[in-house]
């Protein structure tokens, strides 16, 4: 296992389904020796190397598209799809495609199961007590002005480390997120390091298939430790209610249990993936500057260059779902109790449905809806939060105080994942 791919945030276990089938915990051997059984049924893309797509998955995506955009892959455990029809049709059924796949880890790390694993009616109980909080009146009127001041600050901060240091990742998008994530969510006396450090060990722990006790003895401490913040919390809000996710949980009427576990996966997911986009973004402009000039003299091209961003460098790259019953995708059997990958970061290049220009990054690109934020029911809660914080407001705010704002080729920087894909560092300079 890649240690990026050990490290999705909202999925548990991204390379095999082991930890994932809470349906049938058991039955995991079981279901491995009915699909290699039935292997002629479907096609099987054994070719697939693993490390490969944590360094770049996109050569492996195109293949996968060309040859089965679903296929069996057996070292993932997984079907894989990897087109844009497939990937929606899959969105759009949860009764054949259940989100319902957790397993021991992501229960054992955030101790309950959050709404991203569960059907509706359940999940919609879930979700929608916070739904109005991250509504775009709400984002815009109440969250905007502490998105705006939280950049100003850490912009502050990459000013003082200065143009041969700076790395944007480190200095600027990770401790942003952070604090968004803090203020947005209703955290009170944590700390950006202290939360980052939550979301990872959750993140790891999901991922602890080979359950390691190194990594489960951290995850348990940062889950004792949200925990006893949200005991606080949970009953401060209820008497003292504001415009946070966490109030609103706590006036719901929801058990606590749910209520902890849904602030958990959010701590979890609601961090890296604002982060990427701030890098993502800044890097795409950077390697494109007829584009990159283009938005810097027409402001309003911010909304098109972030989408187009999200698209083409999809902070998650794929997400779990099983099948309840044997079903047909896009002319391919799958057995039931299948575990399935949805590649969305595949589909949101696939040519059939964005032309033949899909591989490139073009702001100027016809409109066409992407899966970067998932669809159906489980569409992204916080997708009107990061189009602000990160598309209006983190980067064309860098821009505005460094103009000259650009990759430092001098130094080196990283990319990591395929199921969760972003830059680990982004070294940039401004002179
Ligand atoms: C650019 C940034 C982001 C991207 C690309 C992104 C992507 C996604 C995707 C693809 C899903 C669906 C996963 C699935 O169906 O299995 C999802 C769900 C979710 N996201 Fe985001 N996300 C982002 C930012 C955020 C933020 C800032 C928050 C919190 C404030 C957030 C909270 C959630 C929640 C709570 C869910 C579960 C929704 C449900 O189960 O109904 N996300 N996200």
């Amino acid at each position: 296992m890649t240690p990026q791919a050990a490290r999705c945030p909202f999925h548990g276990d991204p390379e095999t389904n082991r930890a994932d089938t809470g349906r049938d915990s058991g039955g995991q051997d079981q279901q491995a020796a009915n699909h290699s059984r039935q292997a002629s049924d479907y096609p099987v893309a054994d070719w697939v190397d693993v490390a490969a797509l944590a360094s770049d998955p996109y050569p492996i995506y195109a293949r996968l598209r060309a040859e089965s955009p679903v296929a069996w892959v057996p070292q993932l455990n997984k079907f894989l799809v990897t087109n844009y029809t497939g990937c929606h049709a899959v969105e759009q059924d949860q009764e054949i495609f259940s989100a319902e796949v957790t397993g021991a880890t992501m229960t054992r790390a955030i101790g309950a199961r959050p709404m991203l694993r569960k059907d509706d009616p359940e999940h919609s109980a879930d979700r929608a007590p916070m739904n109005p909080v991250l509504r775009p009146k709400s984002i815009k009127e109440v969250w905007g002005p502490v998105f705006e001041g939280n950049a100003e600050t850490y912009l502050e901060k990459v000013a003082e480390i200065g143009p041969k240091e700076a790395d944007l990742n480190r200095d600027y998008a990770a401790p942003l997120a952070s604090q968004n994530l803090i203020d947005l969510l209703g955290l009170k006396d944590v700390s950006v390091e202290q939360v980052r450090r939550w979301s990872h060990d959750f993140i790891a722990g999901m991922g602890n298939v080979l359950d390691d006790p190194a990594i489960w003895e951290r995850c348990d401490a940062s889950t004792a430790e949200a925990d006893r913040l949200l005991e606080e919390l949970i009953p401060y809000y209820r008497q003292t209610p504001d415009a946070s996710m966490v109030s609103a949980w706590a006036n719901s009427g929801l058990p606590t249990s749910n209520v902890a576990a849904n602030v958990k996966l959010t701590i979890s997911g609601g961090m890296n993936e604002p982060q990427h986009m701030v890098t993502n973004m800044v890097w795409a402009l950077s390697y494109h500057a007829e584009q990159s000039a283009l938005v810097l003299t027409d402001p309003s091209l911010w909304a098109a260059a972030f989408d187009e961003a999200v698209r083409w460098q999809s902070p998650i790259g794929m997400y779990p779902r099983e099948t309840t019953q044997e079903t047909i995708l896009e002319g391919v059997r799958i057995p039931a109790g299948a575990g399935i990958g949805v590649v969305v970061a595949s589909a949101n290049r696939d040519a059939a449905h964005f032309g033949d220009s899909a591989a490139d990054f073009d702001i100027n690109r016809p409109k066409r809806p992407h899966l970067a934020f998932g669809s159906g029911v489980h569409l992204c809660a916080g997708h009107w939060a990061a189009k602000t914080s990160i598309g209006q407001l983190a980067v064309p705010m860098a821009y505005e105080r460094f103009p000259r704002l650009r990759v430092d080729e001098q130094r080196n920087e990283s990319w990591d994942g395929w199921v969760f894909r972003g830059l680990t560092s982004l070294p940039v300079t401004w002179n």
